[in-house]
């Protein structure tokens, strides 16, 4: 029998006039987490939202928050994002020179650990942290906005990324976010994905509960 997927609809898609409605869907939904996408225009091109929205969202959320930093200097902010109900929060390697750092401030704040890699950072600069993580955050699109197009190279990506993991013997999962499909999930889970992040592919849809079941069921 296949291993479900764990599903993160990313509430970056979903309709901010109605973010109330839109938690109680996933709550009600077969989604295991709400991914929620911040973005700080210096990092990415784009600003979405922050530490209050990420509140408003865990006081109506039953489900884990799954907190993707987009951010420089993100140890700025993990604290009062830990206060504030994440449960997972992920950093960027790109935007970290002391990772190493990072990773033990998250863990030391009592929330599962996570390290992004944007499309073109190899794998093996997690080599020598990999132990101390517990996700791994694929870019498979270019961070910033929701609705771009899946990079086909991720599924080479994630096969390397397990191998490595394995190697090292370590047990973190890998996560996947971009471009996330009923077309692709199965293909991302045979390379060795265990969560799937999915946003406009469930908010845009005619049946975003549906959705979310059918991505569970890939
Ligand atoms: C992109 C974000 C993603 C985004 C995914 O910067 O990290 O989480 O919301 O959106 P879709 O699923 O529409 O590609
Ligand atoms: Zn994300």
């Amino acid at each position: 029998m296949n291993v479900k997927p764990i599903i993160a609809p990313s509430i970056l898609a979903a309709d901010f006039a109605n973010l109330q409605t839109e938690v109680e869907l996933i709550n009600s939904s077969e989604a295991d987490w709400i991914h929620i996408d911040v973005m700080d225009g210096e990092f990415v091109p784009n600003i979405s939202f922050g530490i209050p929205v990420c509140n408003a969202i865990n006081k109506h959320s039953k489900k884990p928050l799954d907190v993707h930093l987009m951010i420089v200097k993100p140890e700025r902010y993990v604290e009062e994002f830990a206060k504030y109900g994440a449960e997972i929060i992920t950093v960027h390697a790109e935007a970290c020179p002391h990772l190493h750092r990072n990773i033990q401030q998250i863990k030391a704040l009592g929330c599962k650990v996570g390290v992004s890699l944007n499309p073109h950072t190899p794998v093996d600069v997690l080599k020598h942290l990999i132990k101390d993580i517990d996700l791994v955050l694929i870019m498979s699109v270019n961070p910033g906005f929701g609705g771009q197009k899946f990079i086909e190279a991720t599924y080479q990506k994630i096969k390397e990324m397990k191998a490595l993991i394995d190697k090292e013997g370590a047990d973190t999962i890998i996560e996947v976010d971009g471009g996330v499909t009923s077309e692709n999930a199965r293909q991302l889970i045979e390379a060795g994905a265990t969560a799937l992040v999915a946003g406009s592919f469930i908010f845009k849809s005619k049946d975003p509960l549906q959705t979310i079941a059918d991505l569970k069921n890939s």
